[in-house]
C-alpha cells in the first residue's frame, strides 16, 4: 500500500520529490491554482471553517480523514490507486499488451485530448456553483456543496499531474489553459456544453450532481480500464470520490420530493399551485428539471456513431465502463443495432459495427444506473399514496448530439412537428416562470439544524455526526 506523502507542499503519492523538474513545474503551476480557486471558487466563504474529508489514503477501506478546515487550505493532493503488477491491456486490438508506464509516442494527441477534455470538467463544475452557497437550504448542504467543489478540484489536479509529468511543453500548456477558460464565457468557454449551463438554483445543484456527475462516474469508469496505465490509477481512485457527489445529489432530490409529499399531505392537496403557495417544490416541476439534465448530459457521451470512439477502443486508449463484465472484448466483427430517425416521423434499426457505437453503449449503462435512483424517489411517492410518477425522459428527447439532434421529440419518445414543439415545450422543460418560482425559493437558511421550506432533512449527518452539527462556521 502506498503511503500519500504530506510532508511536501504538494500532497501525493507518486514520489513527486524524485522528480525535482516536475515538482518545481507543479509547484509553480499551484498558486495560479489558488488564484484560480480564489477568483472562481466558492463565493463568499473563503475563510469559513468547513467539516470537510481530505484524501489520505488510496486504501478504499479508510481513505479519506475529516476534519475542519478553511477552503483555500485544503490540501489538493495528487494520488493513484495502487499500481497493479503486470497489469495488461482488457480491450481493443492491444488487449492482452502490458499496460504502459508512459504515453505511446502515436496516441500522445489523442490521449491529451481525451485527459483535457476530463479536465476541463472539474474547475467548470465549481465555476457553475460558485455562488450556491449563498442560498443554501441548509449548514449540512453546504458542506456538501463545499465537499463536492474541493473534491472537483482535486480532480483537475490529477488532469494536470498527468498533463506535466507525461507530456511535455503541451502538456504544461493545457494545464495553463484549463486555468483560463471559464464556465459559460462567450469567448473562452469550457468544452462541453452542459459544463456552460449556469447551475443558479439548488434543484439544478441535486439534479447535476445526479445526473452529470454520473456521467463523469462513466467517463472514469472507461479510462480507468485505459491502457495509459497512470490514466487508469488515476481514475479509478477519481471514483472513490465521486461516489459522495452522486450521493448528494440521489438524496438532494428524495429531499426535495419528500417535502412535496408532506406539504401535499398537510394541506390535502396535490394541485401544483398550492404545493408551490406552501413553499414547496411541486412534482411536476421536479419532472421538469429532471428532463433538462437528463437530456443535457445524455449528449456528454458524444454521437451514437463514432469513429473516435472506435478508434480509442481498438487502440487501447478508452474502453467500456466495467470491461470485465462483456465476454468479447475486441469487438471487432459484432453488430449494433441503433435505431435511428427515418426522415418520416418514425425510426428504423441500423446495423452498426460494434466499435463505432461504443459511446451508447457507455450511455445504455448510464441510463440504467439513472433508473436506480428514480424507482427510489418513486417508492418515496407511492409510500405517501399520491398519484404520481417520476421517469426518464426517452432518450431521443431534446438531443443535440448524435442521431436525434433536431428531431423534436417528446418525453416519451414521440416525434412532432416544430410547431408542437414550441407550443408544448413548457409542459416538458422548466419555463421562465418555473425558474422564477425556484429562485424565489432560494433563500440562505445557516442556522445549524434548520431547513428550507422547500427541502427534508436528511436521514443522518455526515461522518456519524448529528444532522444539526455545525458544519460550516460562518466567519
Ligand atoms: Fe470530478
Ligand atoms: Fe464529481
Amino acid at each position: 500500500m502506498s503511503t500519500l506523502n504530506y510532508q511536501e507542499r504538494i500532497p501525493n503519492n507518486v514520489n513527486l520529490g524524485e522528480n525535482r523538474q516536475l515538482q518545481r513545474a507543479l509547484e509553480h503551476w499551484q498558486p495560479a491554482f489558488l488564484e484560480w480557486w480564489k477568483a472562481m471558487g466558492p463565493e463568499g466563504f473563503q475563510a469559513a471553517d468547513v467539516y470537510l474529508r481530505t484524501a489520505t489514503s488510496v486504501d478504499a477501506a479508510g481513505w479519506a480523514t475529516y476534519g475542519t478546515v478553511k477552503m483555500p487550505d485544503y490540501r489538493w493532493g495528487i494520488f493513484l490507486a495502487d499500481q497493479e503488477a503486470d497489469r495488461r491491456i482488457g480491450f481493443g486490438d492491444v488487449m492482452g499488451q502490458p499496460a504502459w508506464q508512459q504515453v505511446p509516442a502515436e496516441h500522445r494527441s489523442t490521449l491529451r485530448r481525451l485527459i483535457v477534455t476530463q479536465g476541463d470538467t472539474e474547475p467548470a463544475s465549481v465555476e457553475q456553483q460558485r455562488l450556491l452557497g449563498l442560498t443554501c437550504p441548509s449548514l449540512y448542504d453546504l458542506r456538501n456543496l463545499f465537499q463536492v467543489n474541493v473534491e472537483e478540484g482535486r480532480h483537475l489536479w490529477a488532469m494536470v499531474y498527468l498533463l506535466h509529468a507525461y507530456f511535455g511543453r503541451d502538456g504544461r500548456e493545457e494545464a495553463e489553459e484549463l486555468l483560463q477558460r471559464r464556465s459559460g464565457h462567450a469567448d473562452n468557454p469550457r468544452i462541453l456544453g452542459t459544463f456552460n449551463e449556469p447551475i443558479s438554483d439548488w434543484l439544478s445543484f441535486f439534479m447535476f450532481t445526479y445526473f452529470t456527475d454520473r456521467d463523469g462516474k462513466f467517463q472514469l469508469k472507461s479510462l480507468a480500464e485505459s491502457g495509459f496505465d497512470p490514466l487508469a490509477r488515476t481514475c479509478r481512485f477519481m471514483l472513490t470520490e465521486e461516489a459522495h457527489h452522486m450521493f448528494v445529489g440521489d438524496t438532494g432530490v428524495a429531499r426535495v420530493v419528500r417535502r412535496a409529499l408532506e406539504v401535499m399531505k398537510e394541506i390535502g392537496s396535490d394541485d401544483p399551485e398550492a404545493v408551490r403557495r406552501a413553499g414547496a417544490v411541486d412534482l411536476p416541476t421536479v419532472q421538469r428539471y429532471l428532463n433538462f439534465w437528463f437530456s443535457s448530459s445524455l449528449d456528454l457521451f458524444g454521437s451514437d456513431q463514432s469513429s473516435n470512439a472506435a478508434t480509442t477502443f481498438a487502440n487501447g486508449l478508452k474502453g467500456r465502463p466495467d470491461e470485465s463484465r462483456f465476454a468479447d472484448h475486441v469487438c471487432s466483427g459484432q453488430v449494433f443495432e441503433l435505431e435511428v430517425p427515418d426522415g418520416q416521423g418514425g425510426s428504423r434499426v441500423e446495423q452498426v459495427a460494434m466499435r463505432n457505437a461504443m459511446n451508447e453503449v457507455t450511455r445504455q449503462a448510464y441510463v440504467a444506473d439513472c433508473e436506480i435512483g428514480v424507482k427510489r424517489w418513486n417508492r418515496l411517492v407511492q409510500k405517501a399514496g399520491v398519484d404520481f410518477e417520476l421517469k426518464l425522459p426517452s432518450i431521443r428527447f431534446r438531443r443535440n448530439i448524435g442521431s436525434w439532434a433536431g428531431s423534436h421529440v417528446t418525453p416519451d419518445g414521440k416525434q412532432i412537428d416544430a410547431e408542437t414543439w414550441t407550443n408544448r415545450q413548457g409542459e416538458w422543460l422548466p419555463s421562465e416562470a418555473d425558474r422564477a418560482f425556484i429562485h424565489s425559493l432560494m433563500k440562505q437558511v445557516v442556522e445549524p439544524g434548520k431547513m428550507a421550506s422547500w427541502i427534508a432533512p436528511p436521514d443522518r449527518g455526515i461522518n456519524n455526526l448529528d444532522v444539526n452539527y455545525e458544519y460550516v462556521h460562518l466567519q
